[in-house]
């Protein structure tokens, strides 16, 4: 079976061609802005622009055209609004067009589900972006949420501290290449509250510190990293002893930092569980993971009718009955 996923809850539009095992194409586009943060109007009027071009793409890398899609997947939420309708506004006219079924995607659960692909079962996942940190598991039929942050994600976090560092943006490989250099812990506060995360605090204090003109940056950037990873270790690791599962994944686009993935493979290690990392294009936003997704749901039994396409800008992970395997 071939599906056809669109992705574009945010800044990210991706169009991906997948089988049962295989990725024939994942292709995508990002809207960049120097100023970084949330630009709703602008990323739908970029993913209507790209939509075209990267189906076309998308289709001339599988080799394939869209007589031999069997199904069209994409990206119900959660996300911003304008921009996911462009994406179900396009995925609707392809299903009625080529009259082939389609399915409405959970953003979060498509970035735990393609690890499946390779082989993982059932695991414990740390999705962590710009916008979104969630940790996040199967239990009773449903994705539950063990932890999530309670303000900004960690990427964003991470970026709004290097524009303040005045390095650019995304700010993601940038601090870490600086924590790389990094010799003294400074003290930030801690993240945790409960199950769930908060990063603001951290930032706050960490441009405070910046400013006071006291402070390596490096050492800065060294701290900020190992606090706020010490964080998403200590939540997932709690899903983990809480669930019971040996399988643990780290998916989004924070997915990229080698530190987070060191501080997690020590923590798998340490409990006796499997650690995997997806291929990084698989990791961030992108087409495949909803194609896939979209795949699965689909041999599982969903069935979606047009009036069930609605976007959901508020699309909640625990929403989804999981009912394919
Ligand atoms: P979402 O819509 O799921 O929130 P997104 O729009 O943030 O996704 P992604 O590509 O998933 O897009 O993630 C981008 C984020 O990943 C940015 O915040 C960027 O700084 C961060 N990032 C990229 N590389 C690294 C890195 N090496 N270390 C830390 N963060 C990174
Ligand atoms: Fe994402």
């Amino acid at each position: 079976m071939i599906a056809l996923g669109i992705e574009g809850t945010a800044h990210t539009l991706g169009v991906g061609v997948v089988t049962e095992d295989r990725v024939l194409a994942n292709v995508f586009h990002t809207l960049t802005t120097d100023r970084g943060g949330i630009h709703p109007k602008e990323a739908a009027e970029h993913h209507a622009r790209l939509m075209r071009p990267l189906l076309k793409k998308a289709l001339e890398t599988s080799g394939i055209g869209m007589k031999d899609v069997d199904l069209i997947a994409f990206s119900q939420g959660p996300g911003l609004g304008p921009a996911l309708r462009v994406v179900a506004t396009a995925a609707r006219a392809l299903s009625i067009k080529y009259r082939k079924p389609i399915v409405g995607v959970n953003h979060c659960i498509a970035h735990v589900e393609i690890t499946k692909m390779f082989g993982v079962r059932d695991p414990v996942g740390l999705y962590v972006s710009g916008g979104n940190t969630q940790v996040l598991a199967l239990e009773g039929g449903r994705y539950r949420v063990f932890g999530e942050t309670l303000d900004i994600g960690i990427g964003n976090a991470i970026d709004t501290f290097a524009r303040e560092l005045g390095i650019g943006f995304p700010g993601g490989p940038r601090i870490e290449k600086l924590a790389r250099e990094g010799k003294k812990y400074i003290e930030l506060p801690y993240a945790v509250k409960g199950m769930d995360l908060s990063f603001s605090g951290i930032l706050t204090e960490a441009v405070r510190k910046y400013r006071s003109g006291r402070y390596r940056v490096e050492d800065l950037a060294y701290s900020f990293q190992e606090t706020a990873f010490a964080a998403l270790v200590e939540v997932t690791e709690r899903a983990l002893a809480h669930t019971g599962k040996d399988e643990v994944v780290l998916v989004g686009g924070v997915a990229a930092n080698n530190r987070l993935r060191e501080m997690l493979s020590i923590m798998a290690e340490d409990r006796g569980v499997d650690f995997f990392v997806p291929p990084y294009d698989l990791c961030r936003d992108n087409g495949a993971m909803i194609a896939y997704t979209g795949l699965r749901m689909y041999l599982g039994g969903v069935r979606f009718r047009i009036e069930d396409t609605r976007v959901r800008q508020k699309f909640r992970t625990d929403e989804v009955e999981v009912t394919w395997g």
